[in-house]
């Protein structure tokens, strides 16, 4: 367990110069529970298992109307504010079902240009408003680093609220990597979890933020191995291969993506993320991209009892045809982030133990 430090007591230069780990106990509440959730890297195992197994128990409990009658008094006195300045479907749409199944009341800013900021306001006066009106701030920027910002700025006001980050430029997306891994441990359940797998990540790695804090996550389980296929200029960062080799997590580099298919127990594909490209175009040449392709003849190499994940959009990573394989577990995994999300908001909350309780009573 994390012992929380205090964020109000650092200035924000001497914070930014701190590693990933250093960070960590400041995003923590005295219990251990997550109050801001920023980085991948905050997560330990005792709590993404915490955070699977609450997932799993409102899963449940909001199979009947009393249950879900439940779980939407828990959090019926608060207002979340959802700052989308970044295209989402999935992210945004399962945060505010989260929110709808506590009971939180949600709201939205989705285009900067209709609000203040296109006035001239900074980022820290426009965070600020929103923490006066709403108890949580759920975030989505290209810009790297403001959601920590954000945290930093608010925990020195006499309203810090908790912010949770849904995507920082190309850095992290912790929530995506924590449905990730509700949906492997999911997968996994009856071949003894996400220990001693092997994920095969295939795409953009160099600027896809979900592989990125997904790899973080992974370091938790013992014995994984990950494997990169990329073309070279799209290869996953040096920090991360940093991060594993000082962790001890195995791992291999290669451009050979359908050579290993047949050792993946999880194949995970992401998409170009042309949208970062400084010249249209530029990302997809000098490779073909047919080899990082998953073809409808691919099953056939996969394991019986491999999934395949995608943190979606789709384009022309996976053919349609392999949709309907029980291995394609894509649209499972998007629906996956509504639960682990309401986990995660609950939990913030300390609304945890008394989900477990009613769960312990009703349900099971
Ligand atoms: C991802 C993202 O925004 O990073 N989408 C998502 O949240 N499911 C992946 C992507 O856009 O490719």
């Amino acid at each position: 367990m994390l012992h929380r430090k205090m964020l109000d007591g650092v200035k924000w230069d001497d914070f930014q110069q701190l590693s990933l780990e250093e960070k960590a106990p400041y995003f923590v509440q005295s219990s251990g529970r997550p109050y801001h959730c920023l980085i991948a890297q905050q997560f330990d195992r005792e709590a993404l298992d915490g955070l699977c197994d609450l997932a799993t128990r409102i899963r449940r409990i909001g199979k009947s109307k009393v249950g879900m009658d439940f779980l939407s008094s828990l959090l019926m006195h608060k207002r979340a504010m959802l700052y989308f300045t970044q295209p989402s479907t999935r992210t945004f749409l399962s945060f505010y079902s989260a929110c709808q199944i506590l009971g939180i009341r949600p709201a939205e800013v989705r285009d900067p240009s209709i609000s203040s900021e296109m006035k001239g306001e900074t980022k820290d006066d426009t965070m600020r408003t929103f923490s006066s009106f709403f108890d949580l701030i759920i975030m989505r920027t290209p810009l790297q680093g403001l959601a920590e910002r954000t945290a930093w700025l608010l925990s020195n006001t006499e309203r810090p609220v908790p912010i949770i980050n849904a995507g920082s430029g190309k850095d992290q997306h912790p929530t995506q990597a924590l449905l990730d891994i509700y949906t492997l441990a999911r997968s996994f359940e009856k071949r003894g979890g996400i220990d001693g797998k092997t994920v095969l990540f295939c795409g953009d790695l160099a600027r896809g933020r979900t592989v990125r804090s997904l790899s973080g996550l992974l370091q938790q389980y013992r014995g994984v191995k990950l494997i990169f296929a990329a073309p070279e200029c799209l290869q996953i960062g040096e920090d991360i291969l940093a991060q594993l080799k000082e962790n001890g997590v195995e791992y291999e580099i290669t451009e050979d993506f359908k050579g290993h298919i047949h050792e993946a127990d999880a194949v995970y594909m992401t998409r170009l993320q042309d949208e970062w490209d400084k010249k249209p175009g530029e990302s997809s040449r000098g490779y073909n991209p047919e080899d990082y392709y998953f073809a409808g003849e691919d099953l056939d190499r996969l394991r019986n009892t491999a999934v395949i994940m995608h943190p979606l959009p789709r384009r022309a990573e996976i053919s349609t045809d392999c949709d309907n394989d029980s291995r394609a577990v894509y649209w499972r995994q998007m629906r996956n982030g509504m639960w682990i999300r309401s986990a995660l908001i609950a939990t913030i909350f300390g609304r945890d133990t008394e989900i477990t309780n009613y769960y312990t009573l009703n349900i099971k």
